[in-house]
């Protein structure tokens, strides 16, 4: 499948990967950046534009914008009008606005259009959410998430990216804190109210929030989450308490487990091993398979849609003190 990844900085080269890795497509690039397009386009072998109406021209089956947050729906949607099918980085967006035009768009000519909210396509997180759903710990009452690792190991440009600024997708909430909201809304349903707290506590050379925390309903569901930037541990866990046991996502074990003895042990599911890569080729094999008819999209605009009203809302609950519904 002729697929073009626009942008290709620190995500966009993984999915060039990534996506060449399940040897299902055929790839091509869209950079702005003349040294870093040439770099990457001559460590993959693949044809490289600069200009994105160009690459558009070249009519590509699959686009994956890679760009920052703020540029995603108007490249989304000149992409669909080319006819492309469209996977889309997260956030969905900075702002509500031309969602609603381009899930629109994509129905009306029968495409495709995904977001690439990666912990759906973690095994573990996925496997998890089925046992959830099955019913067999009964409904669930709680979830709590806490997560946080050291920034500037993982994105040592951070000061010098989107990242800096709200405005292009920065910030902990925008950035970081979306994934975990994501995922917490495909375990338990939506968020309908919120509350949060955020600061700037410890990254350098920026301004905007390194800390956060969230209190959230999901209808009868109670929720907390927790992330920051800047501590020595690189981990994720979310815990969903049910009625009748309680289970946990580990990302940095790679693995879920559970728990209905109080007081017990935890019994933990087999997990594989996850490098990075495998679990970004697992999404594009996921998006690859919904283009063909196959499977679902893994995250469809409409719920990356509420996802952006939740961070959106938490930016504003916590400027404004009071709870929000996103
Ligand atoms: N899923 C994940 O785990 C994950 C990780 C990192 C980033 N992201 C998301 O991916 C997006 C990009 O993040 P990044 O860290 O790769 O940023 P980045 O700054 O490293 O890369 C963005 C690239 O887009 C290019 N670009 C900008 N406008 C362009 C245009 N009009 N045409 C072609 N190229 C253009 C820039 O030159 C840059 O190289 C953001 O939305 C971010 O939130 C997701």
């Amino acid at each position: 499948m002729n697929t073009l990844i626009v942008g290709v900085g620190s995500i966009g080269e993984r999915h060039l990967r990534c996506f060449g890795a399940t040897g299902r497509a055929t790839l091509s690039l869209c950079e702005l950046n003349t040294s870093l397009r040439e770099q990457v386009a001559a460590r993959y072998g693949v044809a490289a534009f600069a200009d994105y109406e160009r690459a558009l021209a070249a009519k590509p089956k699959v686009v994956v914008i890679c760009t920052p947050a703020n540029l995603h729906i108007a490249m989304a949607a000149r992409a669909v009008e080319a006819g492309a099918h469209v996977f889309i980085e997260k956030p969905l967006s900075t702002k509500p606005d031309g969602i609603a035009e381009l899930d629109a768009a994509v129905k009306q000519r029968g495409l495709v259009a995904g977001v690439a909210y990666v912990y759906r396509a973690h095994p573990a997180l996925a496997a998890m959410r089925e046992a959830l759903c099955s019913g067999r710990f009964g409904a669930p009452v709680q979830i709590v998430a806490t997560c946080g690792q050291h920034f500037p190991l993982y994105r040592p440009a951070y000061r010098d990216i989107y990242y800096k600024d709200r405005a292009t997708g920065g910030g902990a909430v925008q950035d970081a804190l979306t994934h975990v909201m994501n995922a917490g809304e495909w375990l338990v349903g939506p968020v309908t109210a919120l509350a949060a707290d955020l600061d700037h506590k410890l990254l350098e050379g920026v301004t905007v929030e390194d800390t956060v925390h969230v209190v959230t309903r999901h209808g009868a569901v109670m929720g907390s989450f927790s992330l920051n930037q800047h501590q020595a541990p690189n981990e994720l866990t979310i815990t969903v308490i049910c009625e009748r046991g309680t289970v946990r996502f580990e990302v940095h074990q790679n693995r879920w487990r559970w728990m209905t003895q109080p007081g017990g042990e935890w019994a933990d599911e087999p997990g594989v091993p996850m490098e990075r890569d495998t679990w970004f080729t697992a999404q594009a094999h996921a998006f690859l398979d919904a283009v063909e008819g196959k499977a679902p999209v893994l995250c469809t605009i409409d719920e990356a849609a509420a996802t952006l009203r939740v961070n959106l809302a938490i930016l504003a609950a916590a400027e404004q003190r009071r709870w929000i519904t996103p």
